[in-house]
C-alpha cells in the first residue's frame, strides 16, 4: 500500500502581493487537471480548488496558519508547504522552512526584491536551502531583466542563472527562450487565466515574423548570460550558490508547468538526515518524524491541538505507535490528519517528504522527533535573537490560571519565548518576540481562546545574549541587564542597548555573552 513515489517538497517565499496565492492556485490547479485530462477550468473553479486552504488564512487575516498541500504531477507527489507572511514570524518561518527540500522566491517584476523577500531569503540561507526564483506578473510592464538579475546577485548574494529569458519587454510579453534547448515557449494571452495551458514550445526556426526582432534580441541576452558564466551549474544551486530565475505570470498561468517540471527535475527530494547524536537516518530506514509546527485553536468549539510532523524517514501507518524522543513515552497515531483545509481527512499513509499533522497531541512540542525501531533524535529548531521584549500579566486577577494555561500553550506552539526570573515571579513573565506583531497574536488569542485579556509593559530591552547560570550570577545587578532564563533553560541576558551589551563583554571576557541567530526587523 505504501505510495513510493517520488516527492518534492517545497515552500514559497514572498513578500505580500508578489502572488503567492495565485501562483498556488495556479499550481494546485494545473495539478489537478493534469490529473482529470483535458478539462479546462474557468476562475470560479480556480478559486475552488484550493479555496478550504486560503479560508483559512484569509479568516485569520495574517498568515499564521501552516498547512501543506499534497498534489501529484507527473510520477511525482508534490508537497507545497505554506510559510506565514510576514516577516515578523521570521521564526515560524524558520521552523517551516526546516520541514521543506527546496523553496521558490516569488518576486513581483514591477517591483524588484521587496524588504520581506529578503527576510525571508536570509532565513533559507541559514537553513541552506536550495531556492529556485521566479519572476511573476511578466504579463504587466515591469523592471528590467538584467536590472532584476543584478539586484538579486547584489542583495542576496546568490548568482542567478536564468533557464529561461524574456522575449519582448514586461508588458509586451511575447514569451521566453528556453535557454537550455534553445526553443520558443511562446504565450498566448487569454481572458482572467481561464485556461490552463497558454504557452506553446516551437524551436527557433518557427518563430513567426512578427515576433522576429524581440527573439533576436533575447537571443542575443541569452548569450550575454553563457558568456558571464550565468548558465545553471546544478551543484552550485544544490550548494546555494545559484538561484535558478524564470520568468512567468501566475495570474496567466504561464510558467506555471515550467515551474513544476523544474521542481522535479532540479529541486533536491527527500535524502538522508543526521540526528544530534550523528547517526544518520535514510529514507528508506524505519519511519521517523520531526515536529515543525504546533498549533491550536484552529476550531473554537473544541480544544484541538495538531503537531504538524515531516516525514523524514520510513513509511507511515496510520494506527502505529511510535517512540516519542523526548519522553521515551509510546505515541499512538489513530488521529492522523492530512492538514490542508478546515475539513481535514484522516491520513493513512505518508512518505519521506509529506506532512501529517497529529491531532490531539499534546506531548508533543516544535522540534521533537517520533520514531519507530531504533532511536533517533533530530536537532532541535534553534530560536532567534528577539529584539522586542513585553512583561505580560493578566488583565483580569480573577483569571489568572487561564492566563497561566494560555501563555503555557503559546510558549509551546513557539508563537513568542517566555522568560522568567525569580524576581519577576510568574505573575508577569517576559515575553520576547522577533517582530511586534507576535505580542498582536498573542493578544488575540489571550483573549479569544483563552479568555484571558492580557495586559503589557513595554521593556527598554533591545538585545538578549546567551548566557549561562555562573554569567547570570556575575551579572545580576549590573546596569542595563537582566537575566532571565527561557522554558527551555537556556538563560538570557538582556541589555538596554548593542552598546551596553558590547561592553559588558568587553569588560568581563569570562561571562559568556554569545549572540543568537538573528532574524527580526
Ligand atoms: P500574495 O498571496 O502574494 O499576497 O498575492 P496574491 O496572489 O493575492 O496577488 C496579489 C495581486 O497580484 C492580486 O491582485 C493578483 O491578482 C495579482 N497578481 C498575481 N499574479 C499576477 C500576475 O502574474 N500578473 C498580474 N498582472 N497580476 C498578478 P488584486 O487586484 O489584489 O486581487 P484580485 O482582485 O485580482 O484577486
Amino acid at each position: 500500500m505504501a505510495d513510493t513515489r517520488p516527492r518534492r517538497t517545497f515552500a514559497v517565499i514572498s513578500h505580500p502581493d508578489a502572488g503567492k496565492s495565485t501562483l498556488t492556485e495556479a499550481l494546485a490547479l494545473h495539478a489537478r487537471v493534469i490529473t482529470e485530462a483535458g478539462a479546462v477550468h474557468g476562475k470560479g473553479d480556480r478559486r475552488a480548488t484550493v479555496s478550504d486552504w486560503m479560508a483559512m488564512e484569509k479568516a485569520r487575516g495574517i498568515s499564521i496558519t501552516s498547512a501543506a498541500l499534497q498534489f501529484t504531477y507527473r510520477d511525482h507527489v508534490v508537497n507545497l508547504v505554506d510559510t506565514p507572511g510576514h516577516s515578523d514570524f521570521s521564526e515560524d518561518t524558520y521552523r517551516v522552512l526546516s520541514a521543506v527540500d527546496s523553496a521558490v522566491m516569488l518576486v513581483d517584476a514591477g517591483k524588484g526584491l521587496e524588504p520581506q523577500t529578503l527576510k525571508l531569503f536570509q532565513v533559507c540561507a541559514l537553513r541552506g536551502i536550495p531556492v529556485i526564483t521566479v519572476i511573476n506578473k511578466w504579463d504587466r510592464p515591469g523592471l528590467s531583466p538584467l536590472g532584476l538579475l543584478d539586484e538579486i546577485e547584489r542583495q542576496i548574494k546568490l548568482r542567478p542563472t536564468p533557464l529561461t529569458w524574456p522575449v519582448g519587454e514586461a508588458g509586451d510579453f511575447r514569451g521566453v527562450l528556453d535557454r537550455r534547448t534553445g526553443e520558443f515557449i511562446k504565450y498566448t494571452r487569454t481572458a482572467g487565466g481561464a485556461t490552463i495551458a497558454p504557452e506553446r514550445r516551437m524551436p527557433a526556426a518557427e518563430v513567426d515574423a512578427a515576433d522576429a526582432e524581440v527573439w533576436a534580441e533575447a537571443v542575443e541576452g541569452h548569450e550575454l548570460l553563457t558568456l558571464d558564466d550565468a548558465d545553471h551549474d546544478q551543484k552550485r544551486f544544490l550548494a546555494g550558490e545559484s538561484t535558478p530565475v524564470m520568468f512567468a505570470s501566475a495570474l496567466q498561468n504561464f510558467g506555471v508547468a515550467q515551474l513544476l517540471d523544474l521542481l522535479l527535475e532540479l529541486a533536491p527530494g527527500p535524502s538522508a538526515t543526521a540526528g544530534v547524536d550523528g547517526s544518520v537516518r535514510d529514507v528508506d530506514d524505519d519511519f521517523s518524524a520531526f515536529i515543525f509546527k504546533v498549533q491550536s485553536g484552529m476550531n473554537n468549539a473544541h480544544r484541538d491541538r495538531l503537531a504538524y510532523a515531516r516525514v523524514v524517514s520510513g513509511q507511515f501507518e496510520r494506527g502505529m505507535v511510535l517512540t516519542h524522543a523526548a519522553t521515551g513515552r509510546p505515541f499512538a497515531t489513530k488521529y492522523a490528519q492530512s492538514v490542508f483545509g478546515r475539513d481535514t481527512a484522516s491520513v493513512d499513509h505518508a512518505s519521506p517528504g509529506d506532512i501529517i499533522g497529529f491531532v490531539n497531541a499534546q506531548a508533543l512540542r516544535v522540534g521533537d522527533t517520533v520514531y519507530d525501531g531504533a532511536p533517533i533524535e533530530y536537532p532541535p529548531v534553534p530560536s532567534f535573537a528577539p529584539e522586542h521584549f513585553r512583561s505580560a500579566t493578566a488583565g483580569d486577577i480573577g483569571r489568572y490560571k487561564q492566563f497561566r494555561r494560555g501563555i503555557e500553550q503559546l510558549d509551546q506552539e513557539g508563537v513568542v519565548q517566555v522568560l522568567r526570573s525569580d524576581l519577576r515571579g510568574d505573575q508577569s513573565p517576559v515575553l520576547a518576540a522577533v517582530g511586534p506583531l507576535q505580542f498582536e497574536v498573542v493578544e488575540e488569542r489571550m483573549k479569544n481562546e483563552f479568555n484571558s485579556p492580557i495586559k503589557f509593559s513595554r521593556l527598554d530591552y533591545q538585545v538578549a545574549r546567551r548566557t549561562d547560570a555562573d554569567g547570570a550570577t556575575a551579572l545580576k545587578g549590573k546596569r542595563g541587564v537582566e537575566v532571565l532564563q527561557r522554558t527551555d533553560g537556556t538563560h538570557l541576558a538582556l541589555f538596554v542597548d548593542q552598546w551596553r551589551a558590547n561592553v559588558t563583554a568587553r569588560d568581563n571576557p569570562e561571562i559568556l555573552l554569545e549572540a543568537l541567530p538573528a532574524g527580526g526587523s
